[in-house]
């Protein structure tokens, strides 16, 4: 088989860059480990910056999305019993986020595909990658028992933080930047409509809490745990005493039980490696930078680099330049390591940490109290957290 971008993996970053080059006329075969199913009931992410809401709408996938999806114009941070509520879009110029769950996205991408018929390879095994340092490479797969070579220009590895694409850059090139977190989120769908309209992101000297939504009558919440934690150490009704304790404010708010439907522990981390690309493999997403979730920003950096990567190749395939994919990576880094800064930033002021002492909890509430009184301070929150558009990044140094 020939294509001119294999593409590894069917997550948001995989399914967006099969979608954006369809559009502009450049074929590519999307290979993908796990089933339709599975990649589309997979719970994670939630929340989409503006510029993500505008990529999906201007691309033609956005209908279900703005009929569905929940506009945010307020965050809601709250410490000390307080809630802090911050108009985000009007600190932002009119910016908003909007909670779409990320398999809905997947759904619609997934769709939009299958519909103009391009090759979508679910349950595909022994995937490889060849000849990335040549002008010809290719990659192997086995799909449906049969094995296929697929030879290409470029293959685009939106394969997740495990996958195998990473892993075939040379050591003596990758370089990794880590940090792991010493706790973790339990997250749950619980069937019962949020307290408040808002996103809530708590710091309490208990832990970290929020609330999010899925829709009117489905509440997104998560609360900090012990790393090692299990789902079996949080029945529902240690979860609910948890949460309750964490979200409480003086004028006695509370959010609404309701049956639990689904519960996970995710692991938090920071992780970037450069380059996010050697020869003819391009990097993308998870498979290149994990951000802890506290800004909502992982599938949303996923689609920027999305965006830089397909402004490369269009203007390689559309116009014989390589300029912009020679600069992919430093271009993507840039932005990847403010989202880093936004990241651990937010993730910093609302944990509690094993190893702090009181003097750093005393720093982390000057800091919240900054970030929802200082002005300034509060502009630069909104627009981080709403997105700053991918073409802003281009300038930094
Ligand atoms: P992925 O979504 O991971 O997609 C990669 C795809 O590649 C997968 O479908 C995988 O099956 C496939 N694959 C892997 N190996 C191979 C292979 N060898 N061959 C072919 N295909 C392969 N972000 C937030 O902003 N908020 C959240 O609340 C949040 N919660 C999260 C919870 C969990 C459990 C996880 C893991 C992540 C969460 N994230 C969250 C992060 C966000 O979901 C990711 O940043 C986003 O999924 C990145 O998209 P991606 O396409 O780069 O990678
Ligand atoms: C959600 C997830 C996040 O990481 C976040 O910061 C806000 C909301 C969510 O799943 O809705």
């Amino acid at each position: 088989m020939k294509t001119q971008v294999a593409i590894i993996g069917a997550g948001p970053a995989g399914l967006m860059l099969g979608h954006l080059l369809h559009n502009a006329g450049i074929d590519t075969i999307i290979v993908e480990i796990k089933s339709r199913q599975y990649i589309e009931e997979r719970v994670r992410a939630g929340v989409l910056e503006q510029g993500t809401v505008n990529v999906m709408v201007d691309s033609g996938v956005g209908e279900r999305l703005l009929r569905e999806g929940l506009e945010h114009e307020y965050i809601d941070i709250r410490f000390n019993k307080k809630p802090h509520r911050l108009n985000v879009k009007e600190l932002s110029r009119g910016r908003s986020v909007w909670v779409y769950a990320q398999h809905e996205i997947v759904k619609d991408l997934v769709a939009a595909r299958l519909e103009y018929d391009e090759p979508l390879y679910f349950e595909a095994r022994d995937v490889s990658i060849h000849g990335i340092d040549t002008d010809k490479p290719s990659i192997r797969v086995v799909h449906e028992d049969r094995q296929q070579i697929v030879d290409c220009d470029y293959i685009a590895g939106c394969d997740g933080f495990h996958g195998i694409s990473r892993r075939v850059i040379p050591d003596s090139v990758l370089r990794i930047y880590d940090r792991q977190y010493p706790f973790a989120w339990l997250g749950v769908l619980a069937e019962a409509p949020p307290a408040s309209q808002e996103i809530i992101y708590a710091y309490h000297e208990r832990g970290f809490a929020l609330q999010s939504m899925r829709g009117p009558d489905i509440s997104r919440l998560y609360v900090q745990c012990p790393v090692a934690d299990t789902v079996e150490d949080w029945p529902d009704d240690r979860f609910w005493t948890e949460l309750h304790a964490r979200l409480e404010t003086e004028d006695g708010w509370q959010q609404q039980e309701g049956p639990i439907f689904q519960k996970g522990i995710t692991g938090m981390r920071s992780f970037v490696c450069e380059p996010m690309q050697y020869g003819r493999l391009l990097l993308a997403g998870d498979a290149a930078h994990i951000v802890p979730p506290t800004g909502a920003k992982g599938l949303n950096m996923a689609i920027g680099d999305i965006q830089t990567m397909t402004r490369a190749l269009r203007a390689y395939f559309e116009g014989g330049s390589k300029d912009y994919i020679h600069s992919y990576s430093d271009t993507s880094l840039k932005r990847v390591w403010q989202m880093q800064r936004f990241a651990s930033m937010l993730c910093y002021n609302l944990h509690r940490f094993p190893e702090h002492n009181t003097f750093e909890h005393k720093m982390q509430i000057a800091e919240l109290n900054n970030m929802t009184h200082s002005k300034e301070a509060m502009r630069a929150l909104a627009q981080n957290y709403t997105g700053v558009p991918v073409e802003l990044f281009y300038d930094l140094d």
